[in-house]
């Protein structure tokens, strides 16, 4: 399955996708410092805009196209996020990347964001894609269901030729697990401002806005800050990830990304349906020829001693009106690959 990634930043969902089989074609991130972390990590970025790249060459031969477009729009510290949103036009990347997705025609998108983008979505971006693709889902996935040691709610939206069934919950991990520290529970949300670490005071550790507030309470203050280490852990990116630039740079990366284990779920949700659907499409030749074959058997047998009180010529009648129609079917089946 071939990739085009917009806004891949430092290549979070980039390594979800890469680890269930998916080969990327480009990943666009216009940030100097997280374009060099996928550059070493072997990713094919491209440092541009996405409003500046021509997708001509690309249309038609991709597989996935997976977008995170900008959501400060939408983010959960600005106030009335769900209203004003829609309105903010000059972060607001949903119009941008639905243009490029009619550009590149991709057999499959799919799209990431806060969860405070869901009206717009539902309202304004479904709609659109309906003229797109067949079947669209939305889904709002937290990574601690899903074998991330942190609660994060994202909102998911994949558009494509087939339905695609939601992940099942699986394994929970907790802070502890992940990281050492003394919190059983998955950590709060990694955010980009994880460096300054949190005030001393008690108090705020208990509305719990970020990583550093568990941390904090779990070592009883005497440390109230995560590496940069410590939250690419929490986000499920591997040991000695090349995240490059400096020190609030990559905190800037990890806090922007999706965790890599949360996408490979979703990629593996769209894999599955795809498989699903190529089986069943390889399946059908054979399928034609065995009803092809019970058909022919069946109606040799009905000619041979037609049932009591029915005539050779009902049983001919009856073969031309609805057992031919079958077979005709079945050939085409055969023939073609599809019902
Ligand atoms: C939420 S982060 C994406 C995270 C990424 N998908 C991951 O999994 O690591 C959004 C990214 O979009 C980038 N970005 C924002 N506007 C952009 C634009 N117009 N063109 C290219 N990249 C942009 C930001 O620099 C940021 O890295």
């Amino acid at each position: 399955m071939r990739v085009l990634d917009l806004f891949a930043g430092a290549g979070g969902a980039a390594l979800g996708l890469h680890r269930e089989g998916f080969a990327h074609v480009a990943c666009v991130e216009r940030d100097p410092s997280a374009a060099a972390t996928l550059r070493a990590a072997g990713f094919p970025a491209v440092e541009a805009d996405v409003r500046d790249v021509d997708y001509a060459a690309l249309a038609g031969t991709i597989d996935v196209l997976w977008a995170s477009p900008p959501c400060q729009a939408w983010s959960s510290a600005n106030q009335h996020a769900e209203r004003k949103g829609a309105e903010d036009v000059a972060r607001n990347g949903w119009p941008w990347t639905l243009r490029i997705v009619r550009l590149v025609r991709p057999r499959w998108a799919i799209f990431e964001n806060v969860r405070n983008a869901r009206r717009y979505v539902e309202h304004t971006v479904v709609p659109e894609l309906h003229e797109l693709f067949a079947h669209i889902s939305v889904w709002l996935l937290n990574a601690a269901d899903h074998g991330v040691p942190q609660s994060r709610t994202r909102l998911f939206v994949i558009a494509g030729p087939f339905p695609v069934f939601p992940p099942a919950p699986g394994t929970r991990r907790s802070m502890r697990d992940a990281i050492g520290v003394a919190y059983d529970k998955p950590s709060p949300c990694v955010m980009t401002t994880e460096g300054k670490g949190r005030p001393t005071d008690p108090s705020w550790w208990k509305k719990l806005n970020n990583a550093s507030d568990a941390l904090a309470i779990a070592t009883g203050g005497a440390r109230l800050k995560l590496t940069v280490d410590e939250c690419a852990a929490l986000q499920t990116f591997p040991v000695g990830y090349p995240f490059a630039g400096r020190v609030e740079e990559r905190y800037r990366q990890v806090g922007n990304a999706v965790p890599p284990t949360l996408a490979a779920v979703v990629a593996r949700a769209v894999r599955l349906a795809e498989d699903g659907a190529n089986t069943i499409r390889e399946g059908l030749p054979a399928l034609g020829a065995v009803v092809e074959l019970v058909l022919a058997r069946a109606v040799a047998l009905v000619r041979a001693s037609p049932p009591f009180g029915v005539g050779a010529a009902e049983v001919d009648a009856f073969v031309a009106r609805n057992v031919d129609r079958l077979r005709a079917l079945a050939r085409h089946a055969n023939q073609r690959g599809t019902w």
